[in-house]
């Protein structure tokens, strides 16, 4: 679906969307003799202008016959949040309805250049589907909307549009898509394949480690947990030196697990299958990259992808084993099942060793205990860094992908110590983010600031959203984006 911005409506055939700010209606008088028809089709559908809310009529429109869709985006929120769910919720009522081009008019809100751009990220966002295995979509089922013209919206939008938000459109986009792939098609040496092919010619530098340049390095945590699995571990090392030349770079880490069936640990039949999106973390890092590739950020990044499938076999590694991980410490490895902690370690060891960053972000799906403690509104965020922490709950707010402060402490810590290893992979059952947290932590070298983000409960949805149908969120890239924008002014 293209998105497009225009200084006034075309001609002939489209939908007609009219944003309606609460109770207030003045949106409408643009419709000349048919605005009393809608008015009263708007009451008798009892629509009040309620964000994210909408109710339609057709209108005799000085002959042809339109579709007018009313899109509620409420009295007082922010231009942008409003932008968005004005967008999102359009596209969503119009995507399958027949139509072929939707013209959302702004004329007479008060959206800058930035809001009425956001109005066409939001389209852009809600638009995205894969619909790659589905052979049999019946005709009636498939998308006809294949162009959004945002009309009134001010003379900067367009080039905001395609230098701010079209580049994380096409972030969020490969992250869905890695996201949404099954394991047979997406494992360790294919995710490689396919972020290579989607990052060409966008400055990326890329490198990729295979299992024998880790087994050369030492990497027995990350190895460890890919050992069961006929799919070879990778390491993806992504750059972008954007920033000013020497500057130590920000590092953002990816739990990659491509498939987690928990290893001889194994999970229950019920619901495995949606151990395909356990790359969730590595998938957003992969997007993130392409977003800032794409809109040229002025920040110097390193991007880490733990690559590995965790799979239970005669060679698969078992409760009990002691792995040396490439920091030297060693893990006792309770619990094969919670394998992202392990691949966690030596990707954090080798980005600190290579690139000294001075800030790490991981993101990893790392927990079902996080889905106890936050449900699926919040990620969790865990810091060693007070500054950090407050920036990075900040830029949750204004990206839409929004982190809660989980706490960490020394007794915590003590609750992995092992009887026989340096650490041991699990704690108690109670508390169970946290010491996967204080886990991470102890490869987390001196100085160096430190954030790590459990989504476990945000990488995919049950349900759509204004700017995602059910399925991959994407989240995480916007997350990042903004965070360079924000904090590395990048
Ligand atoms: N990938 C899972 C965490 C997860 C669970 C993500 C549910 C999304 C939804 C992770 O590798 C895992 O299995 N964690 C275990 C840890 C436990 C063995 C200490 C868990 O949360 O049960
Ligand atoms: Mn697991
Ligand atoms: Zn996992």
């Amino acid at each position: 679906m293209q998105v497009r911005f225009a200084d006034s409506r075309p001609t002939g055939d489209f939908a007609l969307v009219l944003p309606v700010a609460g109770k207030d209606r003045s949106a409408l008088s643009s419709l000349g003799p048919a605005q009393g028809a809608v008015v009263s089709a708007l009451d008798r559908q009892r629509f009040e202008g309620e964000p994210s809310s909408a109710a339609e009529q057709f209108v005799d429109d000085g002959g042809t016959l339109r579709r007018v869709l009313a899109v509620g985006i409420g009295g007082g929120a922010s231009p942008g949040d409003a932008a968005e769910k004005l967008g999102g919720t359009a596209v969503a009522r119009l995507l399958t309805s027949g139509e072929k081009t939707a013209v959302i008019d702004l004329s007479g809100l008060n959206f800058d250049d930035d809001a009425a751009a956001r109005v066409g990220l939001a389209a852009a966002l809600r638009s995205w589907r894969y619909d790659r295995y589905r052979t049999k979509l019946k005709d009636k089922h498939k998308p006809t909307l294949g162009e959004v013209v945002i009309v009134g919206g001010g003379s900067g939008a367009a080039e905001r549009y395609a230098s701010r938000w079209q580049p994380v459109y096409e972030g969020v986009a490969l992250t869905r898509e890695l996201v949404t792939e099954p394991a047979n098609i997406i494992y360790p040496q294919s995710f490689v394949e396919r972020v290579t092919a989607s990052l060409e010619g966008t400055g990326v530098e890329i490198e990729v480690l295979d299992r024998a340049a880790m087994e050369k390095l030492g990497m027995g945590a990350l190895l460890g947990v890919a050992q069961g699995s006929v799919k070879e571990a990778r390491l993806l090392v992504l750059r972008w030196n954007g920033g000013q030349e020497g500057a130590q770079p920000t590092a953002f880490v990816g739990k990659g697990v491509t498939f987690d069936t928990g290893g001889i640990s194994i999970k229950p039949a019920q619901g495995m299958e949606a151990m395909k999106w356990d790359m969730g973390g590595a998938g957003a890092v992969v997007g993130a990259f392409k977003a800032l590739a794409l809109r040229k950020a002025k920040a110097n990044l390193v991007g880490i992808c733990g690559l590995v499938e965790n799979m239970p076999d005669g060679n698969a590694q078992r409760p009990g084993d002691v792995v040396t991980t490439l920091s030297g410490q060693t893990v006792e490895v309770i619990n094969t099942d919670a394998e992202g902690r392990l691949v966690l370690a030596d990707a954090l060891t080798y980005v600190q060793r290579n690139y000294k960053p001075t800030t790490i972000i991981d993101l990893a799906t790392l927990t079902g205990a996080i889905l106890v403690s936050l449900g699926f509104e919040w990620a969790g965020l865990f810091s060693n860094n007070e500054e950090l922490a407050a920036r990075l709950i900040a830029v949750g707010e204004e990206s839409g992908d929004k982190l809660w402060r989980m706490p960490m402490a020394e007794p915590f810590d003590r609750l992995i110590d092992s009887p026989i290893a340096d650490v041991k992979n699990v704690g108690p059952r109670e508390g169970g983010s946290i010491t996967a947290a204080m886990f991470i932590q102890r490869f987390v070298e001196n100085g160096v600031k430190w954030a790590h983000v459990d989504m476990a409960g945000k990488a995919w949805s049950d349900k759509a959203s204004d700017t995602y149908d059910k399925g991959a969120t994407g989240f995480g890239v916007r997350l990042l984006d903004q965070y360079v924008a924000d904090v590395l002014k990048g």
